[in-house]
């Protein structure tokens, strides 16, 4: 055995990296793909989590990161920004500071989880909170990009995609083969596009055997897919998916398509009671977002829309500390009790 080198090293051959890219790395990516057993009881099919809040900075975004940030290195770029509802710029943040490179980030004022927020200002990033929705965000990091000196490393930077496209190699390398069914939840939509290029360069090399059904999960009131149409005023608890104008739009679509699958949504309600099952029955604490791929899995297996007996990944986004309060609140207050035993035992009703 050896230890794991990062994603740009492990899979160098399928990046678009050469000896002349300085490698920015936290070691990012060999992520677990973990048996779900009290979902595939719930559903009859074998369902595994990959688990991308295992990723150095609690989640999915710094395997697009290593490669974003490497690039822009290789370029010479001294500046990055991005737009984020909180773990973009976390890890651009984080990056960044490996790379020597300064960080602006634009944010929803109000509409990001406090570790997020957290993250990017320990990381020392310039953080701006716009009086807007992210979609205004993204918009605006755009325009700076264009005008100033200052490389933009959203998922619209194709080198973003690249990184994240690894997940599913990983997938495959360990099952042997690409899953039947593949549940994830939906915001800018680089995501599941980046997995859908991944499924089909393994399948395309021999490496895997088939593509998976991509089932993509956005919050009902942040659903533009399923609206057909760009939503104005997203809402949803799930604030890292609170986005109405989804940038990879044409790529998510494709990747729905030509998948043979589909992307619908879920409600608020549903995130958060998947959110409980998952901390309460597979002990795995995600994000509200992350949620949304489970939530969606249960959804569709109601309606007939999976196989039993068939093989699913969830992906769950991010690490549910970067967004404690859904935790807390709804929990009852904890006791406090005297440095006594007895008193303890009764309040543990061990007496
Ligand atoms: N899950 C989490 C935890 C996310 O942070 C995001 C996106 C998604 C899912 C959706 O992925 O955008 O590729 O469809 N977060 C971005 C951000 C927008 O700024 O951190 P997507």
């Amino acid at each position: 055995a050896r230890a794991w080198r990062g994603l740009i090293e492990e899979y160098r051959d399928r990046l678009p990296v050469t000896d002349a890219t300085p490698v920015v790395t936290l070691l990012e990516g060999g992520t677990p793909l973990l048996p779900a057993g009290r979902l595939s009881q719930l559903t009859g099919c074998e369902v595994f989590l990959k688990v991308e809040g295992a990723n150095p900075t609690g989640s999915f975004k710094d395997r697009g990161m290593t490669v974003a940030i490497s690039k822009a290195a290789e370029d010479g770029a001294k500046a990055v920004i991005c737009a984020s509802t909180g773990n973009t710029s976390a890890s651009a943040a984080a990056y960044a500071v490996r790379a020597g490179m300064t960080c602006a980030v634009l944010v929803p004022a109000g509409k990001i989880a406090m570790g997020k927020l957290a993250q990017a200002l320990v990381h020392g990033a310039r953080l701006l909170q716009v009086d807007g929705n992210f979609d205004d965000c993204l918009e605006l990091a755009q325009k700076l990009a264009v005008d100033y000196p200052v490389a933009l490393v959203n998922s619209v930077n194709k080198y973003r995609l690249q990184g994240q496209k690894t997940a599913a190699f990983e997938i495959v390398d360990a099952l042997g083969d690409a899953p039947d069914v593949h549940c994830l939840p939906v915001g800018n939509a680089g995501n599941i596009s980046a997995y859908w290029m991944g499924y089909k360069e393994y399948a395309a090399a021999d490496v895997a055997s088939k593509t998976p059904r991509m089932l993509g999960f956005q919050a009902s009131g942040a659903a533009p897919f399923v609206k057909g149409e760009p939503v104005l005023k997203p809402q949803t608890i799930a604030t890292a998916i609170r986005i109405g104008n989804p940038a990879s739009w044409d790529l998510a679509v494709a990747a729905r398509d030509e998948s043979g699958g589909a992307i619908a949504s879920v409600t608020d309600r549903q995130i958060l009671a998947a959110y409980r099952l998952l901390a309460r029955e597979e002990g795995v604490f995600v994000e509200p977002a992350s949620a949304a791929s489970v939530a969606g899995l249960l959804q569709a297996s109601e309606q007939g829309g999976v196989t039993p007996g068939t093989r699913v990944v969830c992906t769950v986004t991010g690490n549910g500390l970067k967004d404690p309060d859904w935790a807390i609140s709804g929990a009852p207050a904890p006791t406090t009790i005297k440095v006594d035993a007895h008193s303890a035992a009764s309040e543990l009703g061990l007496t």
